[in-house]
């Protein structure tokens, strides 16, 4: 048998270019907000830029990697609140003009690296409809709001608009809703100011995998109907969004392979129940875990899904299975209550919608490599991808 053991596979395809397609359609022409897109990965972004999306960015380097495939600064914004001097200073020197900022210390290294900015607000919004919630870190809370437009005033900045972030993994419309209502206060306060904002962004939080609690289509019509009722089509507000998860969350498979499997025997008098053997219980040990692709599985919560590749019929019976990362530690856990038919060394496992904050976020810990990529794309997608960059 080849040892497979230590090796991982990743398989992106043309999932995103689907997305990007369903996007425009949602979102793009008969609704209100535009999209603004990032992604770390060149293929990725290769498909996303096909179509004149803009790009936010959250570093120095992200910035370099959007402008090295053709992305023009105009189409950039640097969409981190807090930002290091030096990165501030980089954007300046690229023309990136467009920044987040969410306090008063941002304004005073903005006035200094970069005081021609277009500058949106960040404000911190109600993000109990997500799993991960961003308000503790990010986003000035609305009482300070009007301090920190007048510091701008005095500071001879240009504040340009205002963002939010619901949060990612968002299951509700009505956050968006909330936070909306909320930018409209936050608009009528800057013009009694004199500040004319024009520029709502309302952030990502958005799911692409189809079994999530609301579909997008549903989030989409929720959101325009809330900025029809705050800000009317004829307001000259520019909208836009931030969608990253929404991208590429079905894009990749992963391939774990078996590389050790121990039997737990369980009491054998038990009965089995629906094709379930409670007989005993199968501990896997798998070449990818929490430390490498599946980190979603200890920050976002998320439990996913491990298919036995190819030959396991759904008639087979099927046992507790316990999947382990490859890593030392038990925290490397990735199933709780998981059950499928017995398996041996060797095999492999496939492991859906893999594609948000997986690949970006892994690291080698213990010196487990991560996955090969491995980039799937239909004719379509070829076609387009070849009539735009090669
Ligand atoms: C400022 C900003 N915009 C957009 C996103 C993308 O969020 P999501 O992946 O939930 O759509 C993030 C994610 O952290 C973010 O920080």
């Amino acid at each position: 048998m080849e040892d497979f053991s230590t090796q991982n596979k990743t398989f992106l395809c043309s999932e995103v270019q689907r997305h990007s397609s369903s996007y425009q359609d949602t979102g793009g022409t008969g609704s209100r907000f535009r999209l603004c897109q990032q992604s770390k990965y060149y293929k990725v972004l290769h498909i996303l830029l096909t179509v004149p999306f803009k790009t936010h960015v959250m570093c120095q380097r992200e910035i370099e990697m959007v402008m090295s495939l053709g992305v023009t600064p105009d189409r950039i914004i640097y969409a981190h609140p807090t930002k290091p001097q030096s990165h501030i200073r980089h954007a300046c020197a690229s023309g990136v003009d467009m920044m987040t900022f969410d306090s008063e210390e941002e304004l005073l290294k903005i006035s200094t690296c970069h005081p021609k900015a277009k500058l949106v607000l960040r404000i911190s919004v109600d993000d109990s409809k997500s799993i991960l919630r961003f308000g503790t870190k990010f986003g000035a809370k609305l009482q300070s709001v009007g301090d920190l437009l007048k510091r701008a005033q005095e500071l001879h900045l240009n504040v340009t608009g205002v963002s939010f972030h619901v949060g990612s993994l968002c299951t509700d419309s009505v956050a968006f809703k909330t936070a909306i209502a909320d930018t409209r206060q936050v608009f009528d306060q800057a013009k009694t100011l004199g500040i004319d904002m024009r520029l709502l962004d309302i952030g990502g939080g958005f799911v692409g995998r189809t079994d999530w609690l609301i579909s997008f289509e549903q989030m989409a019509k929720g959101i325009n109907e809330a900025l029809d009722e705050f800000f009317s089509s004829d307001s000259g507000v520019r909208i836009m969004a931030e969608p990253g998860r929404y991208f590429v969350d079905t894009a990749c498979t992963l391939a774990v392979n078996i590389f050790s499997k121990k039997v737990v025997q369980s009491d054998p008098t038990q009965s089995n129940e629906s094709g379930k053997c409670l007989d005993k219980t199968i501990m896997y040990y798998v070449s990818d875990g929490v430390y490498g692709t599946m980190a979603s599985t200890i920050y976002d919560s998320l439990q996913f899904t491990f298919s036995p590749f190819l030959h396991k019929r759904v008639e087979e019976p099927t046992y507790q299975s316990i999947i382990w990362g490859p890593t030392c530690d038990s925290l490397d856990r990735l199933t709780r209550e998981f059950w499928m038919p017995e398996c041996d060394v060797g095999e492999w496992l496939l492991v859906r919608d893999i594609g948000a904050y997986s690949l970006t976020t892994a690291s080698d810990f213990n010196g487990f490599e991560k996955p090969q990529i491995y980039f799937v794309a239909t004719a379509q997608t070829w076609e387009i991808l070849s009539q735009h960059f090669f």
